[in-house]
């Protein structure tokens, strides 16, 4: 049976966990912009397919919750779309950049010349400036909206496992 005292509570240490989790990636994501200029392309591949599958794996899960479940439960809480449409727009411009990348990568894989590695650094970059502005407006806007007392929905909206990380801090 779903726990309802706690949903608030449960909900907003789901979100600020994923989020300490993603932290993590956005600061390999760094690293790996930093040193894109002392990589030959086929080792700059390798860490772009790493970044490519942290962003399948453990972003875009994150970010569909957000847009199905998440949004949607604070839109109506606040009566308005316009509440959540900025953090829309933030996953939109999240996607296309995470493209970027993936095109990059293609096209090292087809031998793209090496001055492309300075395109391939700023799109690096531009993510990580995306991405960390987008978690700080969640966290400052979004997410208190999660502490009404009014909260009425239950710890079943969290994904599967979600429950035991949230309760795990
Ligand atoms: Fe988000
Ligand atoms: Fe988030």
């Amino acid at each position: 049976m779903a726990d309802t005292t706690d949903a608030p509570r449960a909900v907003w240490a789901f979100e600020e966990h994923q989020h300490r989790e993603l932290v993590h990636g956005i600061n390999r994501l760094h690293d790996y912009a930093c040193d894109v200029a002392n990589w030959a392309a086929p080792e700059l591949s390798v860490h772009l397919k790493e970044i490519l599958g942290w962003i399948d794996r453990d972003l875009e899960p994150h970010i569909a919750w957000e847009e199905s479940w998440l949004y949607p439960e604070i839109d109506s809480r606040t009566g308005t779309p316009w509440a959540t449409r900025a953090a829309r727009f933030d996953h939109a411009q999240i996607r296309t950049m995470a493209g970027r990348i993936k095109t990059d990568r293609d096209a090292l894989a087809k031998g793209a010349a090496h001055e492309h590695l300075a395109e391939v650094r700023c799109h690096m970059f531009g993510l990580e400036a995306l991405l960390r502005a987008h978690v700080e407006r969640e966290e400052r806007y979004l997410i208190p909206l999660l502490a009404n007392d009014d909260w009425a929905t239950t710890t079943d909206a969290l994904p599967v496992g979600a429950k035991a990380s949230s309760e795990a801090g």
